[in-house]
């Protein structure tokens, strides 16, 4: 059976994925601050569950610890927006842009490294969850869309160096998710996460070449 490690699984696109791998099989170690909402999603997908904050090093070890050396897909999907409603980079204060970057942006890469041994002995894969906010220049996004744009070029850069695992980095597109509502967007409008997901899932079921992918193409393909 193949395992995944998914952050930020209590919720939105996390959870989608959780539930599309768990159906298709997959063994699954999730993780989220919410320890109540992530225990919900492990009793529905039979996930290990470890609640915690992936800035925290401590925890990412608890996460690389219950992964083991068996891990066959890194998700890193946890993110923050930073600040909320989101300033105007004039007055974006050093400091949450830290905090944003050690989220999005540390923690994946800390995590990646944790796994990777183990990853390129197994020739797995890497699937880093980004935004169109990483490459489009939207006023008020430009701390959560600078830290995008760093994990896509981490992301680029580690595919160039992992010949034996997919990296793949990936923009699902809006979803109807706590987020998009957060940013103060009409998360109504937009899909449920469940559709990213499921075309998101191509990436895996059809190891995909290592590069950059849109959620909307994804589910566009034949
Ligand atoms: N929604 C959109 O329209 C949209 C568009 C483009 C890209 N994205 C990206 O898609 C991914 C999923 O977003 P979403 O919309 O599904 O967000 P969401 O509904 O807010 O869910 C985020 C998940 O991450 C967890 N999380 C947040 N910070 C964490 C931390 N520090 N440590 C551990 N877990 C953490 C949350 O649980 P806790 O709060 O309990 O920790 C929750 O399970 C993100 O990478 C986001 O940037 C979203």
């Amino acid at each position: 059976m193949k395992t995944a490690l998914i952050t930020g699984a209590s919720r939105g696109l996390g959870r989608a994925l959780a539930r599309t791998l768990a159906r298709d099989g997959w063994n699954l170690v999730v993780d989220a601050r919410d320890a109540a909402a992530l225990s919900a999603v492990a009793a529905e997908t039979g996930a290990t569950a470890i609640p915690g904050d992936v800035a925290d090093p401590a925890h990412r070890a608890a996460l690389a610890r219950a992964a083991g050396s068996g891990l066959d897909l890194l998700v890193n999907n946890a993110s923050t927006l930073g600040p909320t409603p989101m300033p105007r980079l004039a007055s974006l204060p050093a400091g949450a842009l830290a905090d944003t970057f050690a989220t999005n942006v540390l923690a994946p890469l800390a995590l990646i490294q944790a796994v990777l041994p183990g990853l390129r002995e197994r020739r797995g894969a890497i699937l880093n969850i980004t935004s169109d906010a990483a490459v489009e220049g939207y006023e008020t996004w430009g701390g959560y869309g600078a830290s995008k744009a760093a994990l896509e070029q981490l992301s680029n850069v580690l595919a160039a160096e992992e010949p034996d695992v997919a990296v793949w980095w990936a923009d699902p597109g809006e979803m109807n998710t706590a987020m998009l509502r957060a940013a103060g967007e009409d998360a109504d409008a937009a899909p449920p996460p469940e559709e990213a997901a499921a075309a998101l899932h191509r990436l895996v079921s059809g190891r995909l070449p290592s590069g950059r992918y849109r959620a909307a193409d994804l589910a566009a393909a034949p």
